[in-house]
């Protein structure tokens, strides 16, 4: 296929996300406050742990996502890491709606941006070190300056298109 820097890749858009999709993920929302004091998240399951000494996380974000703006203005991002039975909240903050936050308790931690108050079984709040353009997305990496977890609570999951709930093995 044709990509949109006009080279040619040898893997077509079905193919990558049917790999990408084997990948069981942990379903998050990103959280940013812009310039105009107003909340914006976006659903993410491209999110992961870049380093544990400092401890660094990234969040890959589409170009034409209205989050973005306010990610970049922002100083800080948080990653809202949703619970088992959250999945009308990742439905929700997969929209574009302007009042995702409308139903919702939060407060603004120590990175700036939003912390949601329920639907979570962990939080990592990230002071921004570094934006790298990358294809189709920006690439945000940032220090973990707070986290809090819940072992208590079991995280909801994503796989092959289906938000899922975990077992053990
Ligand atoms: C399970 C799931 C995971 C997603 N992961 C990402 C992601 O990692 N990055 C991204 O940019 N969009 C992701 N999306 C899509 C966004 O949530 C969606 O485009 C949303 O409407 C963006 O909202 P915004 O434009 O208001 O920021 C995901 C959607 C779902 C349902």
């Amino acid at each position: 296929m044709k990509t949109s820097e006009g080279l040619t890749s040898q893997v077509s858009v079905a193919d990558f996300t049917a790999v990408m999709g084997s990948f069981p993920a942990g379903v998050t929302v990103v959280t940013g406050l812009g310039n105009d004091g107003l909340p914006r998240g976006l659903t993410s399951t491209a999110c992961c742990a870049v380093s544990l000494d400092p401890p660094m996380v990234l969040v890959c974000v589409d170009k034409t996502s209205t989050t973005l703006l306010a990610l970049k203005e922002g100083a800080g991002f948080v990653v809202n890491y949703l619970r088992e039975g959250a999945e009308d909240v990742a439905r929700l903050f997969a929209t574009k709606s302007d009042a995702k936050f409308a139903d919702l308790t939060w407060s603004i931690g120590s990175s700036g941006a939003p912390v949601l108050g329920d639907h979570v079984c962990a939080v990592a709040e990230v002071r921004t070190r570094q934006v790298i353009e990358a294809g189709d997305h920006w690439v945000f990496i940032g220090d973990v300056i707070g986290a809090w977890a819940d072992p208590d609570l079991q995280p909801l999951a994503y796989l092959r298109g289906q938000f899922r709930h975990l077992v053990a093995a």
